[in-house]
């Protein structure tokens, strides 16, 4: 019993005897919502103490309440805390543990909260952690990319266009996209950030309360920038998970894309690279496998992580304001993307820390499909003066012409060059080398090795100036994630 003589367990001060076990299934979310656990604890924290210094309850009272929270938060990080399903949230958990802990003076914690403010600010403290963590595996991926780009820096490699030979490029050129894709993410996830480091703490249940509460102190200790402008959107807003959701979709994308090639890559067909022993699988049949393993999970996670963002999406559309039942549903879908997106992005940074290139290979591939045919065309019009439309069909007939007798046009010999057109005469041979080919793209962003080395530097640069995003975390604790 409680000390206002209502059983334990009627969480809602004894209006209603709850007690059915379907409704605790389906309604419980303490099973996951535990991993808001600190996060919670320093809500809590920030708002008792606020409570005290306005008055609203007594200092003495607010000191009682942030220690026995410590307590709390004590017992949770030692592993001790149990959790009970029958108190249905985190929220309740940890309240109803503090009860037992200090004994009454536990109830004036709640004064001027709701859960809906409560798990709204919870929320935003642990997505607010979840972005740094994932901010920090992707400046450390970026890194790598760039390392790996300076060694790679004029090694050549195919260029594809819809997986066809198209241009020759350099591995570090290549490498260097997809740390424009990652610096972008972070751009995104630090976007995310900014914008949701408003305090919702105060909107109560939805309308404000008529306490003289004052939270822009909670919102100051807990590290956010200001506090909610209208109480409604404060406790039905879930858009700092969907940004968070969908800058961690649009990585998924890109990671993805890098898990493909890398499989591609790792094939004896192509033979660009050679994985990693310790990162591999193999067959439990085939003794002659190593297969790609990571990659191809680097490229399916970015199921999951899509399907979470759509779920939440279509659980917050049609939704009245303010909160509804219905909101309980972001969780999952954002501690599995979080979970998730971190697996890939460690292992993107692991596989291109481990995977080895093969410059013969990739340099034979280059050679291969008459991907130096755009640099015949341009010759033609730099030093024979021909509009590149006319050298563009005096080149495509040479390949054409060439095909017909199983050759490309790094087998043509000058004497056949010239015969096939004279304005082809006094060709240098170099002109059809891939070396040449990628020297000579020096415009801005451009695969030439002496462009891809200094944008490898620059990459580096770019990624150290995007600091961890400072004005950080709560000062009142720091909080390793509650694992469930
Ligand atoms: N566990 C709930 C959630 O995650 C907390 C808020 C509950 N609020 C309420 N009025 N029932 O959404």
């Amino acid at each position: 019993m409680s000390d206002t003589g209502a059983p334990e367990s009627a969480l809602w001060g004894g209006w209603l005897t709850g007690g059915d076990s379907l409704l605790e299934e389906v309604n419980a979310s303490v099973r996951f919502d535990r991993r808001l656990a600190f996060q919670d604890i320093d809500g809590s924290v920030a708002h008792a103490l606020m409570l005290g210094e306005t008055g609203v309850i007594s200092p003495a009272d607010a000191e009682t309440i942030s220690g026995g929270l410590e307590k709390v938060r004590a017992e949770i990080a030692a592993g001790t805390f149990v959790f009970d399903p029958a108190l249905e949230d985190v929220h309740m958990n940890i309240e109803s543990r503090l009860r037992e802990l200090i004994g009454p003076v536990a109830g004036h914690l709640h004064t001027g909260r709701s859960r809906n403010d409560q798990v709204a600010v919870d929320t935003r403290l642990w997505v607010r952690d979840a972005i740094d963590r994932l901010d920090g595996l992707l400046g450390a991926a970026i890194d790598v990319l760039a390392e790996r780009a300076e060694t790679h820096h004029a090694d050549v490699m195919p260029g594809f266009t819809h997986l066809q030979c198209a241009q020759p490029v350099t591995i570090g050129h290549h490498l260097l996209a997809y740390g424009e894709m990652f610096l972008r993410d972070r751009d995104r996830l630090r976007d995310a950030r900014r914008r949701l480091a408003e305090s919702p703490l105060g909107a109560a249940a939805l309308a404000g309360t008529g306490y003289p509460i004052d939270p822009v102190s909670t919102a100051r200790r807990l590290g956010f920038d200001t506090i909610t402008r209208n109480s409604l959107d404060a406790v039905s807003d879930r858009d700092f998970i969907l940004d968070y959701l969908s800058a961690g979709a649009t990585l998924a994308v890109h990671v993805s894309r890098l898990g493909e090639e890398l499989v591609l890559w790792s094939t004896p067909q192509f033979g660009f690279i050679t994985l990693p022993e310790d990162l591999c699988a193999g067959s439990s049949i085939m003794p002659q496998k190593r297969n790609p393993d990571l990659p191809e999970l680097m490229r399916a996670k970015s199921g999951r992580i899509f399907g979470n963002l759509m779920a939440l999406l279509t659980v917050m559309k049609g939704l009245p304001l303010a909160y509804s039942r219905d909101m309980q549903e972001d969780k999952e879908a954002l501690f599995d993307s979080a979970d998730q997106l971190e697996l890939i992005v460690r292992s993107a940074a692991a596989m291109l820390r481990g995977i080895t290139f093969v410059p013969e290979r990739t340099r034979f591939a280059a050679e291969l499909g008459n991907a130096v045919a755009t640099d015949l065309a341009d010759w033609l019009v730099t030093d024979r003066g021909l509009p590149f439309r006319e050298s563009h069909s005096v080149v495509g007939g040479l390949v054409k012409w060439l095909q017909v007798q199983g050759k490309e046009l790094r087998h043509a010999t000058a004497e056949e060059l010239a015969s096939y057109d004279a304005r082809l005469a006094g060709m240098p041979a170099e002109v059809l080398t891939v070396d040449h080919a990628v020297r000579r793209r020096r415009s801005p962003g451009g695969t030439a090795p002496e462009l891809v080395r200094a944008a490898a530097a620059e990459l580096r640069r770019r990624n150290a100036a995007l600091l961890p995003s400072a004005p950080s975390a709560s000062p009142l604790s720091s909080r390793p994630d509650q694992g469930v």
